[in-house]
């Protein structure tokens, strides 16, 4: 066992050391439930093959994912990214995001603390929402959702 890493790397360290203080989080518990989930999600026959068709290096995959769920757990603001394209193109629905997010939580009712499992489960819970409301639009083509004039 390594010893926990509980050195703050933050843009906003104030914030994110009273977040690391309420919730029990930090790099080293986000790390594992990172790699934990995924190891889940290639085991998983609904989710593994979107994957696998389009991750072939899993390292860097990972190592961004930590930084994503340490800007949004902890507000240290380490991941620069856009997920929502990255989702659109997908061929997801309701039911992918309903085991991913079912994946989810089973990982951090196993790796966290009740109440860091709950902050991380409330924050994927939105994400998910909002990136099946822009899979959903993009699938209904152009100018399917804007209001008429
Ligand atoms: C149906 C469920 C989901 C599937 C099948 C899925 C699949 C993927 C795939 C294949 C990628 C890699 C895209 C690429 O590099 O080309 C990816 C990236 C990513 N996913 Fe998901 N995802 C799902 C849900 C979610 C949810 C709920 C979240 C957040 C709570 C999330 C966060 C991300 C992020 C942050 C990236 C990296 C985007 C970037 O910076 O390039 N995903 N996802």
């Amino acid at each position: 066992m390594t010893s926990p890493n509980l050195s703050i790397i933050s843009a906003r360290p104030t914030s994110t050391a009273g977040l690391m203080a309420q919730t029990g989080l930090n790099e080293d518990v986000l790390f594992e439930l990172v790699h934990r989930f995924y190891g889940k999600v290639r085991q998983d026959r609904l989710l593994a093959p979107i994957f696998e068709e389009r991750i072939s290096n899993w390292a860097p995959h990972l190592e961004r994912m930590v930084a994503f769920w340490s800007s949004v757990a902890l507000m240290t603001g380490r991941y620069h990214g856009r997920p929502i394209p990255a989702h659109v193109p997908l061929p997801v629905n309701a039911v992918h995001f309903e085991r991913w997010l079912a994946l989810f939580r089973e990982t951090a009712g196993e790796v966290c603390t009740p109440a860091g499992a709950a902050h991380v489960i409330e924050r994927a819970e939105r994400i998910a929402q909002s990136l099946q409301t822009a899979v959903l639009e993009a699938s209904a083509g152009p100018g399917a959702m804007s209001v008429p004039d």
